[in-house]
Protein backbone atom coordinates (compact mmCIF):
# COMPACT_ATOMS: atom_id res chain seq x y z
CA UNK A 1 0.00 0.00 0.00
CA UNK A 2 1.07 3.43 -0.66
CA UNK A 3 -0.09 6.72 0.24
CA UNK A 4 -1.28 8.64 -2.62
CA UNK A 5 -1.60 11.86 -2.46
CA UNK A 6 -5.61 12.68 -1.45
CA UNK A 7 -6.99 15.54 -3.17
CA UNK A 8 -10.30 17.89 -1.04
CA UNK A 9 -11.72 19.72 -3.70
CA UNK A 10 -13.63 21.68 -1.02
CA UNK A 11 -10.78 22.94 -0.14
CA UNK A 12 -10.14 25.25 -3.27
CA UNK A 13 -6.38 26.98 -2.58
CA UNK A 14 -4.43 23.42 -1.43
CA UNK A 15 -6.35 21.55 -4.01
CA UNK A 16 -5.01 22.94 -6.82
CA UNK A 17 -0.98 22.68 -5.42
CA UNK A 18 -1.71 19.03 -4.16
CA UNK A 19 -3.00 18.56 -7.50
CA UNK A 20 0.16 19.84 -9.34
CA UNK A 21 2.54 17.96 -7.06
CA UNK A 22 1.13 14.57 -7.29
CA UNK A 23 0.80 15.04 -11.19
CA UNK A 24 4.61 15.29 -10.95
CA UNK A 25 5.57 12.86 -8.42
CA UNK A 26 2.71 10.10 -9.12
CA UNK A 27 1.01 10.66 -11.87
CA UNK A 28 -2.01 9.59 -9.79
CA UNK A 29 -4.06 11.31 -7.22
CA UNK A 30 -7.57 10.42 -4.98
CA UNK A 31 -10.03 13.27 -5.16
CA UNK A 32 -13.11 13.34 -2.36
CA UNK A 33 -15.55 15.81 -2.18
CA UNK A 34 -15.97 16.25 -6.12
CA UNK A 35 -19.64 16.85 -5.91
CA UNK A 36 -20.60 14.07 -8.02
CA UNK A 37 -23.93 12.32 -6.24
CA UNK A 38 -23.72 8.70 -4.38
CA UNK A 39 -26.74 8.13 -5.61
CA UNK A 40 -25.87 8.72 -9.68
CA UNK A 41 -22.78 6.16 -9.01
CA UNK A 42 -24.87 3.33 -7.34
CA UNK A 43 -27.28 3.63 -10.06
CA UNK A 44 -24.40 3.06 -12.85
CA UNK A 45 -23.14 0.42 -10.84
CA UNK A 46 -26.35 -1.54 -10.45
CA UNK A 47 -27.24 -1.11 -13.94
CA UNK A 48 -23.05 -2.59 -14.79
CA UNK A 49 -23.68 -4.90 -12.81
CA UNK A 50 -27.32 -6.07 -14.51
CA UNK A 51 -25.70 -5.85 -17.75
CA UNK A 52 -22.61 -8.52 -16.86
CA UNK A 53 -25.06 -10.61 -15.35
CA UNK A 54 -26.71 -11.16 -18.82
CA UNK A 55 -25.96 -14.45 -20.66
CA UNK A 56 -23.17 -14.16 -22.37
CA UNK A 57 -24.55 -14.68 -25.67
CA UNK A 58 -26.52 -12.00 -24.87
CA UNK A 59 -23.46 -9.81 -23.87
CA UNK A 60 -21.83 -11.21 -26.91
CA UNK A 61 -24.26 -9.33 -29.32
CA UNK A 62 -22.71 -6.47 -28.17
CA UNK A 63 -19.46 -7.29 -29.41
CA UNK A 64 -16.16 -8.00 -30.20
CA UNK A 65 -15.53 -4.26 -29.34
CA UNK A 66 -14.53 -2.64 -32.79
CA UNK A 67 -13.12 -0.78 -31.50
CA UNK A 68 -16.02 0.28 -28.81
CA UNK A 69 -18.39 -2.37 -27.85
CA UNK A 70 -18.50 -5.29 -25.10
CA UNK A 71 -15.45 -7.37 -24.94
CA UNK A 72 -14.49 -10.44 -22.77
CA UNK A 73 -10.45 -11.67 -21.83
CA UNK A 74 -8.64 -9.91 -25.13
CA UNK A 75 -7.78 -6.21 -24.46
CA UNK A 76 -7.13 -4.38 -27.81
CA UNK A 77 -6.18 -6.14 -31.52
CA UNK A 78 -2.90 -7.10 -30.73
CA UNK A 79 -3.28 -10.83 -28.38
CA UNK A 80 -3.64 -8.92 -25.09
CA UNK A 81 -5.95 -10.57 -22.93
CA UNK A 82 -6.70 -10.08 -19.32
CA UNK A 83 -8.92 -11.60 -16.88
CA UNK A 84 -11.97 -8.99 -17.26
CA UNK A 85 -14.92 -8.50 -19.31
CA UNK A 86 -16.21 -5.22 -20.54
CA UNK A 87 -17.78 -2.40 -22.17
CA UNK A 88 -16.00 0.32 -24.49
CA UNK A 89 -17.80 3.02 -25.10
CA UNK A 90 -17.05 6.52 -26.84
CA UNK A 91 -18.27 9.27 -24.44
CA UNK A 92 -19.14 11.87 -26.94
CA UNK A 93 -21.90 14.02 -25.54
CA UNK A 94 -24.63 12.09 -27.50
CA UNK A 95 -23.88 9.05 -26.49
CA UNK A 96 -26.62 7.35 -27.45
CA UNK A 97 -25.63 8.01 -30.91
CA UNK A 98 -24.43 4.53 -30.41
CA UNK A 99 -27.30 2.56 -29.26
CA UNK A 100 -28.39 1.42 -32.19
CA UNK A 101 -24.95 -1.02 -32.19
CA UNK A 102 -25.26 -2.09 -28.85
CA UNK A 103 -29.28 -3.94 -28.30
CA UNK A 104 -27.86 -5.42 -25.59
CA UNK A 105 -27.14 -1.95 -23.71
CA UNK A 106 -30.68 -1.31 -21.97
CA UNK A 107 -32.17 1.81 -22.16
CA UNK A 108 -31.71 2.77 -18.44
CA UNK A 109 -28.31 1.96 -18.28
CA UNK A 110 -27.65 4.28 -21.53
CA UNK A 111 -29.23 6.66 -19.68
CA UNK A 112 -26.97 6.76 -16.59
CA UNK A 113 -24.33 6.20 -18.58
CA UNK A 114 -24.93 9.68 -19.98
CA UNK A 115 -25.41 11.26 -17.04
CA UNK A 116 -22.21 9.64 -15.35
CA UNK A 117 -19.87 10.66 -18.14
CA UNK A 118 -21.45 14.14 -18.51
CA UNK A 119 -20.43 14.46 -14.51
CA UNK A 120 -17.77 13.59 -15.04
CA UNK A 121 -16.27 15.25 -17.71
CA UNK A 122 -17.48 18.37 -16.18
CA UNK A 123 -15.35 17.24 -12.54
CA UNK A 124 -12.33 16.59 -14.80
CA UNK A 125 -12.94 20.14 -16.71
CA UNK A 126 -12.51 21.71 -13.47
CA UNK A 127 -9.56 19.67 -12.02
CA UNK A 128 -7.40 20.14 -15.61
CA UNK A 129 -8.38 24.26 -14.64
CA UNK A 130 -6.93 23.95 -11.57
CA UNK A 131 -4.16 22.83 -13.04
CA UNK A 132 -3.88 25.26 -15.73
CA UNK A 133 -4.25 28.06 -12.94
CA UNK A 134 -1.48 26.62 -10.72
CA UNK A 135 0.90 26.83 -13.88
CA UNK A 136 -0.45 30.03 -14.96
CA UNK A 137 -1.32 28.80 -18.63
CA UNK A 138 -5.19 29.49 -18.92
CA UNK A 139 -7.36 26.92 -19.96
CA UNK A 140 -5.15 24.87 -22.61
CA UNK A 141 -6.24 21.91 -21.18
CA UNK A 142 -10.33 21.61 -20.28
CA UNK A 143 -11.34 23.35 -23.48
CA UNK A 144 -9.93 19.88 -25.28
CA UNK A 145 -12.15 18.16 -23.04
CA UNK A 146 -15.20 20.37 -23.40
CA UNK A 147 -15.12 20.72 -27.28
CA UNK A 148 -17.90 18.62 -29.03
CA UNK A 149 -14.97 16.92 -31.14
CA UNK A 150 -13.69 15.29 -28.11
CA UNK A 151 -12.43 12.09 -28.81
CA UNK A 152 -13.33 10.85 -24.94
CA UNK A 153 -14.31 7.44 -24.01
CA UNK A 154 -16.21 5.36 -21.05
CA UNK A 155 -15.01 1.97 -20.28
CA UNK A 156 -16.60 -0.54 -17.46
CA UNK A 157 -14.45 -3.20 -16.44
CA UNK A 158 -15.57 -6.19 -14.24
CA UNK A 159 -13.32 -8.60 -13.04
CA UNK A 160 -14.44 -11.62 -11.91
CA UNK A 161 -13.22 -13.43 -8.31
CA UNK A 162 -9.85 -15.24 -9.83
CA UNK A 163 -9.55 -18.73 -8.54
CA UNK A 164 -5.70 -18.34 -9.20
CA UNK A 165 -3.94 -16.18 -7.18
CA UNK A 166 -2.12 -12.93 -8.13
CA UNK A 167 -3.44 -13.72 -11.68
CA UNK A 168 -2.91 -10.33 -14.23
CA UNK A 169 -6.46 -8.71 -14.33
CA UNK A 170 -5.72 -5.86 -16.54
CA UNK A 171 -2.11 -5.84 -17.86
CA UNK A 172 0.60 -2.58 -17.26
CA UNK A 173 -0.16 0.29 -19.01
CA UNK A 174 -0.47 3.74 -19.23
CA UNK A 175 -3.54 5.44 -20.62
CA UNK A 176 -2.58 7.46 -24.06
CA UNK A 177 -5.32 10.07 -23.79
CA UNK A 178 -4.95 13.61 -21.50
CA UNK A 179 -6.15 12.55 -17.93
CA UNK A 180 -8.05 9.68 -16.83
CA UNK A 181 -11.09 9.26 -14.03
CA UNK A 182 -11.58 6.30 -12.68
CA UNK A 183 -14.01 5.01 -9.57
CA UNK A 184 -14.39 1.33 -8.56
CA UNK A 185 -15.87 -0.85 -5.76
CA UNK A 186 -14.86 -1.47 -2.93
CA UNK A 187 -12.57 -4.66 -3.99
CA UNK A 188 -8.58 -4.91 -4.05
CA UNK A 189 -6.27 -4.89 -7.08
CA UNK A 190 -5.32 -1.64 -8.62
CA UNK A 191 -1.51 -0.55 -8.51
CA UNK A 192 0.72 2.24 -9.50
CA UNK A 193 3.88 2.22 -10.46
CA UNK A 194 5.69 4.03 -8.51
CA UNK A 195 8.85 6.86 -9.77
CA UNK A 196 11.65 4.10 -8.47
CA UNK A 197 9.68 1.26 -10.58
CA UNK A 198 8.23 -1.10 -7.60
CA UNK A 199 4.24 -1.41 -7.76
CA UNK A 200 2.22 0.00 -5.03
CA UNK A 201 -1.67 -1.66 -4.23
CA UNK A 202 -4.22 1.58 -4.09
CA UNK A 203 -6.81 0.75 -1.48
CA UNK A 204 -10.45 1.03 -2.80
CA UNK A 205 -12.58 3.60 -1.91
CA UNK A 206 -16.37 3.79 -3.88
CA UNK A 207 -16.82 6.87 -2.63
CA UNK A 208 -13.78 8.54 -4.08
CA UNK A 209 -12.38 9.03 -8.07
CA UNK A 210 -8.72 8.36 -8.99
CA UNK A 211 -7.24 10.46 -11.65
CA UNK A 212 -4.52 9.34 -13.86
CA UNK A 213 -2.12 11.33 -15.81
CA UNK A 214 -2.46 10.33 -19.49
CA UNK A 215 0.83 10.29 -22.52
CA UNK A 216 -0.99 13.21 -24.12
CA UNK A 217 -0.66 15.40 -20.81
CA UNK A 218 2.63 14.13 -20.53
CA UNK A 219 3.63 15.57 -23.69
CA UNK A 220 1.59 18.72 -23.10
CA UNK A 221 3.70 19.62 -20.13
CA UNK A 222 6.85 18.40 -22.26
CA UNK A 223 7.69 16.16 -19.61
CA UNK A 224 6.96 17.59 -15.97
CA UNK A 225 3.97 15.26 -15.53
CA UNK A 226 4.26 11.64 -15.86
CA UNK A 227 1.94 9.44 -17.29
CA UNK A 228 1.38 6.93 -14.28
CA UNK A 229 1.64 3.19 -15.16
CA UNK A 230 -1.18 1.36 -13.96
CA UNK A 231 -2.39 -2.38 -14.05
CA UNK A 232 -4.90 -4.63 -12.32
CA UNK A 233 -4.25 -7.83 -10.05
CA UNK A 234 -7.14 -10.12 -9.38
CA UNK A 235 -8.77 -11.37 -6.31
CA UNK A 236 -9.58 -14.85 -5.34
CA UNK A 237 -13.03 -13.17 -3.34
CA UNK A 238 -14.82 -10.55 -4.83
CA UNK A 239 -15.33 -9.35 -8.15
CA UNK A 240 -14.46 -6.16 -9.02
CA UNK A 241 -16.20 -3.07 -11.01
CA UNK A 242 -14.42 -0.09 -12.05
CA UNK A 243 -15.54 2.08 -14.62
CA UNK A 244 -12.85 4.60 -16.23
CA UNK A 245 -13.11 8.13 -18.16
CA UNK A 246 -11.06 8.61 -20.38
CA UNK A 247 -10.82 12.46 -21.31
CA UNK A 248 -9.16 12.56 -24.69
CA UNK A 249 -8.63 15.85 -27.39
CA UNK A 250 -10.49 15.73 -30.57
CA UNK A 251 -8.35 13.72 -33.08
CA UNK A 252 -7.13 16.62 -35.47
CA UNK A 253 -5.29 18.51 -32.12
CA UNK A 254 -1.11 18.60 -32.38
CA UNK A 255 -0.40 17.62 -29.29
CA UNK A 256 2.96 19.30 -28.20
CA UNK A 257 4.02 21.02 -25.23
CA UNK A 258 2.30 24.09 -23.67
CA UNK A 259 3.79 26.91 -25.25
CA UNK A 260 3.27 29.74 -22.17
CA UNK A 261 4.77 26.47 -20.09
CA UNK A 262 7.89 25.97 -21.29
CA UNK A 263 11.29 28.06 -19.66
CA UNK A 264 12.63 30.14 -22.52
CA UNK A 265 15.28 27.82 -24.80
CA UNK A 266 13.54 24.85 -23.66
CA UNK A 267 12.80 22.47 -26.46
CA UNK A 268 10.09 19.98 -26.92
CA UNK A 269 11.30 16.47 -25.98
CA UNK A 270 8.66 14.84 -28.42
CA UNK A 271 7.88 14.91 -31.79
CA UNK A 272 4.74 16.59 -33.43
CA UNK A 273 1.90 14.48 -33.71
CA UNK A 274 -2.00 14.88 -33.35
CA UNK A 275 -3.90 12.64 -31.24
CA UNK A 276 -5.38 10.65 -34.68
CA UNK A 277 -1.93 9.59 -35.08
CA UNK A 278 -1.09 8.75 -31.29
CA UNK A 279 -4.31 6.66 -31.74
CA UNK A 280 -3.53 4.80 -34.69
CA UNK A 281 0.37 4.06 -33.40
CA UNK A 282 -1.47 2.79 -30.35
CA UNK A 283 -3.79 0.72 -31.78
CA UNK A 284 -0.51 -1.00 -33.56
CA UNK A 285 1.00 -1.88 -30.23
CA UNK A 286 0.91 -4.57 -27.25
CA UNK A 287 -0.60 -3.00 -23.97
CA UNK A 288 2.51 -2.77 -21.81
CA UNK A 289 4.75 -1.18 -24.73
CA UNK A 290 6.49 2.70 -23.91
CA UNK A 291 3.65 4.51 -26.74
CA UNK A 292 5.51 7.61 -26.62
CA UNK A 293 8.82 5.98 -27.28
CA UNK A 294 8.45 6.56 -31.08
CA UNK A 295 7.67 10.18 -30.18
CA UNK A 296 10.44 10.97 -28.37
CA UNK A 297 12.95 13.41 -30.64
CA UNK A 298 16.02 11.66 -30.19
CA UNK A 299 14.61 8.03 -31.41
C1 LIG B 1 -8.08 0.89 -17.99
C2 LIG B 1 -7.65 0.62 -16.60
C3 LIG B 1 -8.25 -0.12 -14.39
C4 LIG B 1 -9.38 -0.76 -13.67
O1 LIG B 1 -9.18 0.42 -18.33
O2 LIG B 1 -7.33 1.58 -18.71
O3 LIG B 1 -6.55 0.97 -16.25
O4 LIG B 1 -9.43 -0.61 -12.46
N1 LIG B 1 -8.52 0.03 -15.77
O5 LIG B 1 -10.21 -1.39 -14.31
NI1 LIG C 1 -5.69 2.31 -17.70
Amino acid sequence: MVDIPVVDLSDAISAKKLIVEACKEFGFFKVINHGISRELVAMLESEAVNFFALPQHEKDRSGPPSPFGYGNTRIGPNGDTGWLEYLLLSAHPKLMFQKPHFSTISEPFWLVMGEYTSAVRQLLMGVLDDICEELGIGTALSRLIGDERSDSCFRVNHYPPCPALNKIGFGEHTDPQIMSVLRSCDAPGFQICLKNGSWASVQSDPNAFYFAVGDTLQVMTNGRFKSVKHRVVTNCIKSRLSMIYFGGPPLTEKIRPICSLMEEGEESMYKKFTWSEYKKSAYKSILGEDRLQRFHKNK
